[in-house]
């Protein structure tokens, strides 16, 4: 059995004043056609896995969100966290509920924030990862070529080694390394023996279970407990107590920065975490002064901006570089070198909602 668990409780700070804590970045939709990110990223494994083998992980809050977003997902299969507690809490969590259907299921990890333009690649990277993990204990991670130093990803350290030395696309993870500081990022950049963590992972529900057990053994303890209290009719009162009580931890800090028999399978699709509302000019066609625009705009004289409207008319003359996001009560404008900073108005200010 294969299932496919979707994280979709982040808060997508970065897309403010779009996203707000009551609509994040999954929820948004950022592309020409419409889609929002989660919509997207359920529509790109359909043809991998029965829609009744896809759980989304989420937060109470956005459950309804998720279920008028993906409405043909059973609701059973949208599992609830009663507090965000980072990407571990949330993985451990829906490893446990697969884990009492099939604890041998492997569990294809995604993020529900990432666009990709390739994929039938993608798919075939999934596959080669499924391969990895069902020849051992292994934990897989999809790597993506890097061409900056960013310093908000994780960075995996390969070679090629000994196992799967007949394959052309699977290597040893040597090390891996969360969110580095820019020094070291430039160095793993120029070494060209880094990856780039994708935030895609692949295992057996049984294999990040037993890592758990060893790296994460609080979090382990919380979740054993959740385990044996799904269908006895008190798992809603076991799943408070034991989850609000678990630490936050990142699976990759957490687990992916200190396990063994980790694999790294480059993916090729054209990968975009869609990190600042500048993503907007990757993933977006512009027009020939170099504009991404939506709304209802008119520009004079204006070159390389983002101006995101809605039916209220924006008017600019002689702007270059800037972005424009207009909501019904925030209106941003920012230049393009800051959107990045996005998140400081926020924690400055605190009206995201
Ligand atoms: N359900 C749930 N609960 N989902 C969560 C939670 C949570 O508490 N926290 C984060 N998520 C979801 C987000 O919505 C997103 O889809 C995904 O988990 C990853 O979380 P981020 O917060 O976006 O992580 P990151 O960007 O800092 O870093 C991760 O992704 C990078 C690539 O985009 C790491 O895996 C890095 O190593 C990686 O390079
Ligand atoms: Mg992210």
């Amino acid at each position: 059995m294969t299932s496919v668990v979707i994280m979709a409780g982040g808060k997508g700070e970065r897309f403010w004043p779009k996203s707000r804590i009551n609509l994040p970045k999954q929820f948004l939709s950022l592309t020409d056609d419409g889609k929002s990110m989660i919509q997207h990223t359920v529509e790109r494994v359909k043809s991998l896995v029965n829609i009744e083998n896809i759980y989304v992980v989420t937060n109470e809050m956005y459950k309804n969100l998720v279920l008028k977003h993906v409405p043909d997902i059973p609701e059973e299969n949208i599992i609830i966290e009663p507090a965000a507690k980072n990407t571990a809490p949330c993985i451990g969590l829906a490893a446990i509920h697969i884990a009492k259907k099939d604890i041998n299921s492997k569990m294809i990890i995604l993020p529900s924030d990432h666009l990709i333009k390739f994929n039938e690649i993608f798919i075939d990277t999934l596959k080669t990862a499924l391969d990895v993990v069902e020849k051992g204990d292994n934990l897989a991670t999809i790597g993506i070529t890097p061409n900056y130093p960013e310093t908000g990803y994780g960075y995996i350290n390969f070679t090629k080694g000994e196992s799967f030395k007949d394959s052309t696309n699977i290597y040893e993870v040597l090390r891996f390394v969360e969110k580095p500081n820019l020094e070291k990022a430039k160095e793993y950049l120029t070494s060209g023996q880094y990856l780039w963590n994708s935030g895609m992972f692949v295992w057996k529900a049984s294999t990040i279970l037993k890592n758990f057990k060893e790296y994460l053994p609080e979090i382990y303890e919380g979740l054993q407990k959740i385990g044996k209290s799904i269908n006895t009719g008190k798992y809603e009162e076991v799943l408070k107590k034991e989850f609000l009580n678990l630490p936050s931890e990142s699976i990759d800090y957490g687990i992916m920065e200190k396990a063994k028999n980790i694999y790294v399978i480059p993916g090729n699709f054209g990968w975009d975490d869609v990190g600042s509302w500048l993503s907007l000019e990757r993933i977006n066609k512009t027009n020939q002064d170099g504009n991404v625009i939506t709304g209802n705009v008119i520009s004079i004289k204006t070159k390389n901006t983002i101006i995101q409207g809605s039916d209220k008319l924006i008017a600019t003359i002689g702007l270059e570089d800037i972005v424009v996001v207009d909501t019904d009560d925030v209106t941003l404008i920012c230049h393009k070198n800051n959107t990045q900073e996005v998140k400081e108005i926020i924690s400055n200010l605190r009206i995201c909602n």
